[in-house]
């Protein structure tokens, strides 16, 4: 029997260690409790196009619309014709999805053409498929280790062999398997402001890139357009301005229109940019999300956690305005893989946000993440044991500037400096000069080196800030969630991606779309 570890537990992780405990060994590995993850916090939904007046084509062309020119087709083409077999698993596996008069009940959000995201829980999505995936996990025959930070991955022959981990109970310990599926989740804790919750510090990632797996299209970093302006950022899903929600500046005055026909509902980084201008424009005080005319009871009954969460910060959504602000919210790059969740490193497979399987191009479209992870987790089982395809060349690299770090000059800085800096610099607008500045900041700032699992995360955290931002530079264009003031625009010499190998000195490689 092969074996296999798989690392996180969000859905991806979950899904990928189901299935493969039919048929392998399953070493699950999680640096929190097992159900804590991503997934757990997510609301709006899952997308497939499960309906009669609904179609597969339909959801690849809004995929690939918003997407912004650098989907990889085949990926979404994927994503959206196998989904639905994949929702009906989930249904099968136990989760309750919403259900109206008997038939699913399906909700909109921005840049969908169709109602086609599924609920639970009226907004409590992520933890009703969470639940399900743990139970079923926990009377599978899948042997988990909760508390096990990943440190690095072992790497031998070239091939991808196991995992080091540091976990309280046990110490440090290397975990060997036949291949390893990542499957940790993104890295929200990038920025100053984020609806992820703390295990979201990019490890998954950064320590793929130090193995030398390629990475792919790291400078798209979605930013959802309303959180709750409080601390914590608390995520008011895309799905109440698609019950029809709208945005108010600080004079009652709906502005979205000013940006996009579409207004509330135009793709994601347009809401964002606007809400962010507007916030701009009238002096950093967040912006209004109205959602009065739907009703307290209708509120309370389909959107009970945010009901919920507004009521703990004295706010009665059902009878007043609340006040919102973007927040980094999800990374489109990630470890480069194939169709099967396969990376460039032979034994890796890479599955769920720590992926970039191409799905998502420059912006993803809303509530395809949850579908993506199950799709691809599922899929990349099914490569187990297979001989690994020949991977990308790499002979195109070419060096690029601002990356080299000054050990000379190394001074350590706090997990909050970073994460100003890169909102500040690196967020929702970025200019040349930001990023140059960004870079300079990053090169001469150093972890501590205590090895304590913060010390390892905020090294995780820098490698990938440092990475995101030579991208940045890198992209002389504004496309999807990457909007550069100097360059306002989309520019077709750019509709490449961008791939890194190595992290120091980053290396560069083009590849067309
Ligand atoms: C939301 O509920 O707005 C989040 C959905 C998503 O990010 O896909």
């Amino acid at each position: 029997m092969g074996s296999v570890i798989v690392v996180g537990t969000g859905i991806a992780g979950l899904v990928a260690a189901l299935e493969a405990s039919r048929t392998h060994d399953v070493t699950l590995v999680t640096k929190s409790e097992l159900a804590e993850s991503n997934t757990k916090y997510a609301q709006g939904g899952i997308a497939a196009a499960l309906f009669d007046d609904d179609s597969v084509e339909s959801h690849i062309e809004d995929t690939l619309r918003v997407g912004a020119g650098l989907n990889s087709r085949r990926a979404v083409e994927v994503l959206c014709s196998e989904g639905p077999d994949r929702v009906r698993d989930l249904i099968r596996l136990g989760v309750a999805f919403d259900r109206e008069h008997g038939e699913l009940a399906r909700g909109r959000e921005a840049a969908h053409s169709s109602s086609r995201i599924l609920h639970a829980g009226g907004d409590a999505t992520g933890a009703a498929i969470e639940a399900a995936l743990v139970l079923a996990v926990r009377e599978s025959a899948a042997r988990v280790i909760e508390y096990a930070f990943v440190k690095d991955l072992v790497v031998s022959d070239g091939r991808v062999v196991g995992v080091d981990v540091i976990a309280p109970a046990v110490g440090a310990r290397r975990l060997e398997a036949d291949s390893v599926i990542l499957a940790s989740g993104g890295a929200g804790q990038l920025y100053r402001h984020t609806t992820n919750p703390i295990v979201t510090t990019g490890d998954g990632a950064a320590v793929a890139l130090r193995a030398g797996a390629v990475l792919s299209d790291v400078e798209f970093y979605q930013f959802h357009p309303t959180s709750l302006a409080v601390p914590g950022n608390f995520l008011i899903s895309e799905a109440v301005r698609g019950e029809g929600a709208v945005l108010l500046d600080a004079d009652g005055r709906r502005f979205m229109t000013d940006w996009h026909p579409d207004g509330e509902l135009a793709p994601r980084d347009v809401v964002a940019r606007g809400i962010a201008r507007q916030m701009a424009a009238q002096g950093g005080v967040p912006v209004l999300l109205d959602a009065t005319a739907l009703g307290a009871s209708f509120l309370a009954e389909r959107f009970p956690g945010i009901t919920g969460v507004c009521r703990e910060h004295g706010l009665d959504w059902g009878s007043e305005p609340i006040p919102v602000t973007p927040a980094a919210h999800y990374w489109m790059g990630g470890v480069r893989t194939d169709e099967w969740g396969r990376t460039s490193l032979p034994g890796l497979f890479a599955v769920g946000e720590v992926a970039c399987t191409g799905v998502h191009g420059a912006n993803r479209l809303a509530s395809n993440s949850l579908l993506e992870s199950l799709v691809f987790a599922w899929r990349s089982v099914g490569m187990l044991g297979q001989p690994w395809p020949d991977t990308a060349a790499l002979d195109d690299v070419a060096p690029i500037p601002s990356s080299d770090t000054r050990a000379d000059l190394a001074v350590t800085f706090t997990r909050r400096e970073l994460q100003q800096l890169m909102w500040d610099e690196a967020g929702l607008f970025r200019s040349g000069e930001q990023l140059e500045h960004a870079a300079e900041q990053l090169g001469r700032w150093s972890p501590d080196d205590s090895g304590s699992v913060t010390a390892q995360e905020n090294a995780n955290l820098l490698d990938l800030s440092r990475v995101i931002v030579n991208a940045a530079i890198a992209r002389e264009e504004s496309r999807g969630a990457h909007y550069r003031s100097d360059f306002p625009i989309t520019r077709p010499p750019f509709a490449r991606h961008l791939e890194w190998a190595e992290l120091a000195p980053a290396r560069k490689v083009t590849v067309p779309c």
